[in-house]
């Protein structure tokens, strides 16, 4: 079986790499078709996304790619978000769950964002308007809408979860986060043995905080996603630990929510397991679900007991050093 595998850049190529290590250790029958994007592929073949990418994805329809860097405020688009529009993978799943063994304030998240993927204040329609006015454009579709909310009722059906929670700001934006709650009240009514319930954005934040447990499967736009997800991953141990996939009926990309993070890339200590927990979501899609669940497990025996872990968690250890804790019981 083929895998596009995107190695990105900053800590990108530190962490694919021993991923990549850990899935061998498993022998699963994997080949990996290795591009660059990005900068790096900008440099040496002056595009960001080359073709032989896209026909790769096309082909092989599984990716596991690592962050890759967008310049804040100039130069290109995301490469991230381009990937997306490219396939149209119109759902952003984020899952956040405690890993055993990384303390935090909370030890009862268990909860899933489901972020709409394809427009929103993403599709980047910018224009100024005078010297002291830009307007951008935030643009919700029923069609998105729908697909995305069906998308989280029926995960949530064929998963065993009992609420799904709309995200939104439909209080101020009325006509366009508007049209999302009412799409989601009306696809709400197919889901009859599901809890669904809505809430404002701000709320959310803070119901996250004080009482994180309450939430399930929880839907929304694309920026709030954004955000939210970043909120939900400081819950479990921080970004070092949020996986993340991005995918239509045919064709999945996973991903780190992470970026590219410059400030440590070089040093040998990103935390590896974002991306390893990214790989395992594609095993249990690929149905290796049992070498998911052995990789998910090591991963929780090396934090509960041993001190070897990276210094996002409190550690002192290498990504290397870590990886291969994880390693030795696989
Ligand atoms: P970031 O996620 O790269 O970093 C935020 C903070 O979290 C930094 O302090 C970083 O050191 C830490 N961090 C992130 N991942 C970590 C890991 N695996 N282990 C240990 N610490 C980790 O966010 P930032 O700095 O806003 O973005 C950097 C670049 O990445 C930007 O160019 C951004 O556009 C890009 N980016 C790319 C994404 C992707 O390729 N999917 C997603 C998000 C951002």
């Amino acid at each position: 079986m083929k895998i596009t595998l995107l190695k990105g850049d900053g800590i990108g190529p530190e962490i694919a790499d021993q991923v990549v290590r850990i899935l061998d250790t498993l022998n699963l029958p994997f080949e990996y078709e290795t591009y660059e994007i990005g900068q790096n592929a900008y440099d040496k073949y002056g595009v960001l996304i080359p073709d032989e990418v896209i026909e790769s994805i096309k082909k092989n329809k599984i990716c596991l790619k690592a962050p890759v860097t967008t310049p804040v405020g100039k130069g290109f688009r995301s490469v991230n978000v381009g990937l997306r529009l490219a396939f149209d993978l119109y759902a952003n799943i984020r899952p956040a769950k405690n890993t055993d063994g990384v303390k935090t304030r909370y030890d009862n998240v268990d909860l899933v964002v489901f972020r709409e993927n394809t427009e929103d204040l993403y599709i980047g329609e910018e224009e100024v308007i005078d010297d002291n006015t830009v307007e951008a454009i935030k643009r919700i579709t029923k069609t998105a809408s729908d697909r995305i909310i069906r998308s989280a009722f029926e995960y949530a059906r064929a998963n065993n979860r009992h609420k799904v929670t709309c995200v939104h700001k439909a209080n101020i934006l009325k006509k366009s986060d508007g049209l999302f709650l009412s799409e989601f009240n009306k696809i709400k009514e197919d889901y009859p043995d599901i809890e669904a319930n809505d809430l404002i954005v701000d709320n959310t934040c803070m119901q996250l905080v004080m009482k994180p447990e309450q939430f399930d499967i929880m839907v929304m736009p694309n920026l709030y996603g954004d955000i939210v997800s970043d909120l939900t991953s400081g819950l479990i141990g921080g970004l070092g630990l949020l996986p993340s996939v991005n995918k239509n009926d045919d064709v999945a990309i996973f991903e780190a929510v992470h970026g590219s993070a410059p400030d440590i890339a070089g040093k040998g200590i990103a935390n590896p397991t974002a991306l390893l927990y990214s790989a395992c979501m594609m095993l249990d899609h690929l149905n290796y679900k049992d070498e998911a669940a052995k990789i998910r497990n090591a991963v929780s025996d090396v934090l509960k007991n041993t001190d070897v872990r990276t210094p996002d968690l409190g550690g002192s250890s290498s990504t290397i050093e870590y990886v291969d804790e994880i390693i030795k019981r696989l």
